[in-house]
């Protein structure tokens, strides 16, 4: 694990300047004059109260959900790929690979494609969602898709970045969580203190390491007073650090986590115990009320495996402490996976109507 201590602390991130993330947190990270910045100007993502979370839980708790959604390729995998690839670019490199249940492989594609590199993804056939394989295929990348699951396309793309000339961006690559521990800054640079609780969905556990990360800093350079209880949600069928064992088949809707072998497993725990969080795992019936719940009564659309950290908060509201703040972090956009959202809402939806205003009314009810 690549260590790196930041020089100036006093740098605190202006959402308004436009600056791209590693402009914005340049001396936290570990990048010189030498490195060129591939960027699409990601980070800087809205931190929005949550009302409807707030009365469900009550006893004066606040809840903010990140929405990290809205970065560039539309997930938090932008933050670590603006590092990941602007190393890579510095280092010489001319193809990326990963392994990937979607946003990585978009993530890549795009950055690597921006930064004049080829790129080659591994996805598992059949389990990425349709906006995650568009993105890839447009951008450019190289996808090849396996008849395994995406423990098997890891450890492929590892063997493969081995033996031949192509760089792995997987979140085993240390510059990837630099990037995305800008994440937790932003947090504590908006609500002005760490929360008291981080709720995350957890697959390879690459965000969780990298979010303790950044809240450890920003402790370290006194920018805040405390650190949250770290508490990862994975999904119950895809769920090997609430179980203590590798899942050799995982399954769940949200396909973005469907990981049974995490790569950060030795990080997760270590986030666990340093921070007294946990790990639980909340059901796909509980991931798609929290999906729905978010989209219904908040206006904001985030992909299944992001609405896991707002389940795993209202499987475990009765144990926040009173006047607590809580932050959920929804790691991609709804858009990513449009045929989830078309199978599971309880809108009214009338198709095949006559092109008729009387019967426009009708059907709206006057
Ligand atoms: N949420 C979303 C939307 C994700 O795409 C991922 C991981 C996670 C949460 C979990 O993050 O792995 O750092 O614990 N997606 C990876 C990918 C595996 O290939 O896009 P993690």
């Amino acid at each position: 694990m690549l260590e790196y201590c930041a020089t100036s602390p006093d740098h605190v991130f202006n959402a308004d300047s436009g600056e791209e993330l590693i402009e914005a947190y340049r001396s936290w990270l570990p990048v010189s004059d030498a490195t060129p910045v591939i960027t699409l100007r990601e980070g800087a993502t809205p931190l929005i109260p949550s009302q409807a979370l707030a009365s469900r839980i009550g006893r004066g708790v606040r809840v903010f959900l990140k929405y990290d959604g809205l970065n560039p390729t539309g997930s938090f995998k932008d933050r670590g790929m603006t590092m990941a690839i602007s190393k890579a670019k510095e280092a010489g490199s001319e193809a990326v690979i990963c392994a990937s249940t979607g946003n990585t492989s978009a993530a890549a594609a795009a950055y690597a494609r921006r930064g004049g590199m080829r790129a080659f993804v591994l996805i598992p056939d059949g389990y990425v969602a349709q906006g995650k394989l568009a993105q890839a295929l447009l951008y450019g990348a190289q996808v090849i898709a396996i008849q395994g699951n995406f423990d098997r396309a890891l450890a492929i793309v590892q063997d493969v970045a081995n033996q031949y000339p192509v760089t792995l961006v997987n979140s085993v690559n240390p510059y990837r969580l630099q990037g995305q521990k800008t994440a937790a800054f932003e947090v504590v640079d908006a609500l002005g203190e760490a929360p008291d609780w981080l709720c995350i969905p957890v697959g390879n556990a690459g965000n969780i390491t990298a979010y303790w990360m950044g809240f450890q800093e920003y402790r370290q350079a006194g920018l805040s007073n405390q650190l949250p209880r770290m508490l990862g949600f994975q999904a119950a069928g895809s769920a090997p650090l609430v179980l203590g064992h590798t899942v050799e088949q995982p399954d769940t809707i949200a396909t973005a986590i469907r990981i049974g072998n995490p790569v950060n497993r030795d990080n997760a725990l270590r986030v666990e115990a340093e921070s007294g969080g946990g790990f639980m795992a909340v059901t796909d019936a509980e991931i798609i009320d929290a999906y729905k719940l978010l989209g219904s009564e908040e206006g904001v659309f985030c992909e299944p495996a992001s609405a896991a950290s707002v389940a795993g908060l209202l499987k475990r509201r009765a144990e926040v402490p009173a006047g607590a703040t809580v932050v959920c972090v929804l790691t991609g956009n709804g858009l990513k996976d449009p045929a989830t959202a078309i199978e599971n809402n309880d809108a009214p939806f009338h198709t095949g109507l006559e092109a008729d205003t009387a019967k426009v009314a009708e059907v709206m009810g006057f």
